[in-house]
Order: C-alpha cells, then structure tokens, then sequence
C-alpha cells in the first residue's frame, strides 16, 4: 500500500481528461482500505471512471479501488446468488456470466465501468435496470471504517439514481455487489424495439442469453463510441421527465417528438432528439463535441479538458430550455 505522487488521471477515467492526483494509491484488498480510512478520511474514490466528467486537479487523496474476485453464494436449480467485488470490470463479468449460462444482465452487456459503480447510478438499457438483479450493495463507511450491507430496497433505485447519489453520497465506498440471476429458464427482455427486429432480421424465435447479449453488443457498437477510442462518459444527460401537457403543447409545433409513456400524466423525451433538433448532433469544435450517432453522448477526441466539455454541456442545457423549455439534467458526475 504505498502513495504515489502527482499522477496523470487519464488513464483512470472514460472521457481521458488529464487531471493531476497530488497523491494517489491502488487498493487491492479491502483490509487495506479499512487501514486507510484510519488515516485519512478525505478521499476521491475513482473505480472504472466511466460516469465521472474531471473539471479539475485532485486535491484530495485518490483510491483506485482495485478489489477483484466473484464468490457464488448460494446455487440453486433455478437460481445462482452471487457477490462480485467493486474492480471487477462490468463487461467482463458480464460475459462471464453468460459463459456459464447466468442470465438477467445480457442486456446490460458493453456497459463501460467497474461493478462497483453499477449500483450507483443504477445502470440501464434495452429495458433492463441493474437493480432488477441487485440483492445487496457491500460498503464500507467512510466515518468508522465499519462494514455496511444496502438491501435492494434499501438502495432506493429510481432511473440512473440510488442513495448513493443522495443521502449517502460521500459517506460509504462501495467494496462489492451480489447479485441473484437465473439459471437454464430466463426471464428475457426483448421487447426492446431494436432488439425485436435483430432477433427478427436473424430468424431466431427462441433466443438464448448469448443472442442477446450478441445483438446488444452489435446495437451499442452501432451507435456508442468505444471510450478506448473516443473519450466519453456514454449518455451525459438523462432522458427527461415532463407533463402530458407540456407535451402536447410540443407536439403542436414539434410534430415528430418522440415520447415514451411514464404515467397517467407524465411523458419522459429522448434528449438524444432534443439534441439532435437543436443542431448538436455530430458538432464538433476543436478537440470535442457531440457524437454524430448518439446526440446524447459528448465526445473528447483527445485532449480537450473537462471545462470545455462542461462549456458545452451548459450550452446544449440553455438551448434546450429556450427551445423546448425542458431542462435538461447532467447524468454524469461533474468534478
Ligand atoms: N434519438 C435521436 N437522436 C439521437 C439519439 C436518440 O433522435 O442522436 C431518439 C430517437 O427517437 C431514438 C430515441 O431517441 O429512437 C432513443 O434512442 P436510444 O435507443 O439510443 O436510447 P436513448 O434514450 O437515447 C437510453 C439510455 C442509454 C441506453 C439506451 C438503450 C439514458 C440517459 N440513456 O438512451 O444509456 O443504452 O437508452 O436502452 O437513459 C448510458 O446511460 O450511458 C446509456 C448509453
């Protein structure tokens, strides 16, 4: 366990911002962290680095959380219960899990970030949410260095939220997850309209895991840019929430508007359309800009800092307001 000093974060988040850690340490056993936060409490927690915007250098001490390993809990005919700890890699783990027949995350597959993160913003696409699999979230407390469990209800998910973008946020570092998945009958999700019409355009009727795992990767590579690229921090706003009024008053002048029903009175809207009506979509200036597939998603072609890609967030929220009077929120964490 040793410090190590002014180190470059490039490497250590999606969007490749080069921000400066004055002090910086890799953990890889959870006793060690236990150790740590006798010592020091003020902490910058960095795990896959995918959600995360760095506007600045880091004056705090940054953990890379690095604690691998998966443990099965509990198997049964059904069901296999599983904890994975914090550094494994979302993906990885993912296919794993499909390699040995583990279903209810093959939606989720190319997700960038570490497992550790998943929970936090409650990670979601093509119909599925991490939080129908999540049993447990696994933490230590910041304050104490004490062991703490989050039931599934616990975590208060909500779309791309949980309690630990609120009360307690700050508070717990997140060490593993467990999850509950379906073993040989899977519940699957395929009402997605992309993925109905692969399965379609590929004449598979009765679909395993691996097939849709298959098409969600085909679909994501489609249309996200791969960070190992393109620097970026996939969608960088949520999709809003407004009335069913608001919404009809768009449509009168927005025709097309797209909307997903939520409840008897509310609509949420792709912002990725919003963006892309407002003339963002595929923008470019100088070392960034938007990505000219998913409007959704902002880019750093190398180089750019997180400022400017905060100017430019700013600027799409402004527009978005004047036009469509929506405000438009950041899903990921500005630094
Ligand atoms: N759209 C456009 N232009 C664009 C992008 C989208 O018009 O440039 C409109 C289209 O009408 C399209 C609709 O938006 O049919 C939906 O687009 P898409 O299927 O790409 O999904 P999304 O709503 O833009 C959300 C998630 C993604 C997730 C996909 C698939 C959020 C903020 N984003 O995007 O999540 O992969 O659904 O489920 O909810 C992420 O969080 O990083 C992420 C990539």
């Amino acid at each position: 366990m040793e410090i190590q000093h002014n180190i470059s974060l490039k490497d250590y988040n999606t969007f490749g911002i080069d921000v400066n850690a004055k002090r910086f340490i890799s953990i890889d056993f959870l006793y060690n962290l236990q150790q740590l936060l006798k010592q020091e409490q003020e902490l910058f927690v960095i795990s896959g680095g995918s959600n995360m915007l760095l506007t600045r250098d880091i004056e705090a001490l940054v953990v890379h959380l690095n604690l691998k390993g998966i443990s099965i809990d509990n198997e049964e005919e059904r069901f296999v219960d599983l904890t994975v700890n914090a550094g494994e890699n979302w993906h990885e783990f993912v296919l794993w899990c499909i390699s040995l027949n583990y279903g209810g995350i093959e939606n989720l597959s190319l997700i960038p970030g570490n497992v550790g993160t998943c929970p936090i913003q409650n990670i979601g696409a093509y119909g599925v949410e991490v939080k129908d699999v999540i049993t447990k979230v696994n933490a230590v407390e910041i304050k104490t260095g004490k062991l703490v469990s989050f039931t599934n209800e616990e975590c208060e998910f909500g779309y791309r939220n949980s309690i630990f973008k609120n009360q307690a946020k700050g508070k717990y570092i997140i060490t593993s997850v467990s999850f509950k998945l379906t073993k040989n009958i899977h519940n699957l999700n395929t009402t997605y309209g992309a993925i109905e019409k692969e399965l379609e355009a590929k004449k598979i009727i009765t679909p395993t895991i691996k097939d849709i795992s298959d098409i969600v990767i085909a679909i994501r590579q489609s249309k996200l840019p791969d960070p190992k690229e393109i620097g970026n921090s996939g969608s960088f706003f949520k999709n809003p929430v407004i009335s069913k009024k608001h919404y009809e008053t768009l449509l009168e002048k927005f025709p097309t508007i797209p909307c997903y029903g939520i409840s008897e009175t509310e609509v949420k809207v792709p912002a990725g359309w919003l963006i892309e009506q407002s003339g963002f979509k595929g923008k470019r200036i100088g070392n960034y800009g938007v990505h000219n597939k998913q409007a959704l998603v902002l880019v750093n072609y190398g180089g750019a800092t997180g400022e400017e890609i905060y100017q430019l967030a700013k600027l799409i929220q402004k527009t978005i307001l004047d036009k469509f009077s929506i405000p438009l929120e950041i899903e990921v964490n500005v630094i």
